[in-house]
């Protein structure tokens, strides 16, 4: 079940990416809304970083586009801010904490200017806010996976993008946290930018998420969670355990009636 969003801040048509001829994503046509927290949902290998990078132009389609803000990657690349998964990345250059985060708010500064009190500033405040002040000095390879992991989110947080792509940026994460991070997630997105996660635990995602899209090769689902979230569609993108996805639904179908949830 695929919604269409209205106005649509990214578009994605007939997208069709493969590896050494065999494709992993299959006619991927979609499109999200502006100031949503939007969570990509599906198994090992379903081609959800493939799709985040060929969003982020870093694997080339063998067919279809994709549109962000109705405009080329290249004219919004400073608007964007992606946050790679965390075993992509060579933690084994020589930087601090301070360093990598800093490196966020370059994007801003144009091509002459160098970083100065006012980047450092926002850099701090981005550590503080994930809760990683006490080791600004630190070398990133001598920090743990989920330590890097949140120095990797004060680095999308100091870019003050519009649009972010996080892929699984919670692996290795603490749940408090976590949850501390998606609260934060969740007030940018009522400022109207729009942040897109891939998240594997399929639970919280229910909590976190107002739009899901749901990915295992083919698109299953994208829209709204109260209408793309339901045992069918789980069963398709997961393949079987069926108690586990029904308990899913169940759960969504309950906070639908409840009048407190956000
Ligand atoms: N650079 C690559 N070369 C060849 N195959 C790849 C490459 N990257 C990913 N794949 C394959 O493409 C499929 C989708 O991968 P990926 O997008 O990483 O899935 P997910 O992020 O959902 O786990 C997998 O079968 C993976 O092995
Ligand atoms: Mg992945």
């Amino acid at each position: 079940m695929i919604v269409q969003a209205e106005s649509p801040i990214l578009e994605v048509h007939d997208l069709i990416v493969s590896y050494e001829q065999s494709p992993v994503l299959w006619n991927v046509d979609l499109t999200l809304p502006q100031g949503q927290l939007i969570g990509i949902l599906g198994p090992n290998g379903a081609g959800k970083s493939t799709l985040i990078k060929a969003i982020m132009g870093l694997v080339n389609p063998t067919g279809g586009f994709v549109k962000i803000f109705d405009k080329s990657l290249e004219e919004v690349r400073s608007r964007i801010s992606y946050v790679p998964q965390r075993e992509s990345v060579d933690w084994n250059f020589p930087a601090s904490v301070l360093d990598v985060v800093m490196m966020g708010t370059y994007g801003k500064l144009g091509l002459f200017r160098r970083p100065g009190k006012k980047e450092k500033e926002i850099a701090l405040a981005s550590l503080d806010k994930v809760g990683m002040s006490a080791f600004i000095n630190r070398q990133i390879s001598e920090l743990s996976g989920g330590q890097q992991q949140r120095v990797f989110l004060a680095r999308a947080l100091a870019q003050d993008a519009d649009l972010y792509l996080m892929d699984e940026p919670f692996a290795g994460v603490d749940m408090a946290t976590e949850t501390a991070i998606f609260e934060l997630l969740k007030q940018m997105t009522q400022e109207g930018k729009t942040v897109i996660v891939v998240h594997h635990d399929i639970y919280s995602a229910m909590n976190y998420f107002n739009w899901i899209i749901m990915l295992n090769l083919h698109l299953v689902a994208s829209g709204p969670k109260e209408i793309v979230v339901t045992e069918e569609l789980l069963r398709k993108t997961y393949g079987g355990k069926l108690n586990l996805l029904s308990k899913v639904s169940e759960l969504v179908r309950k906070q639908s009636f409840n009048p407190l949830k956000s």
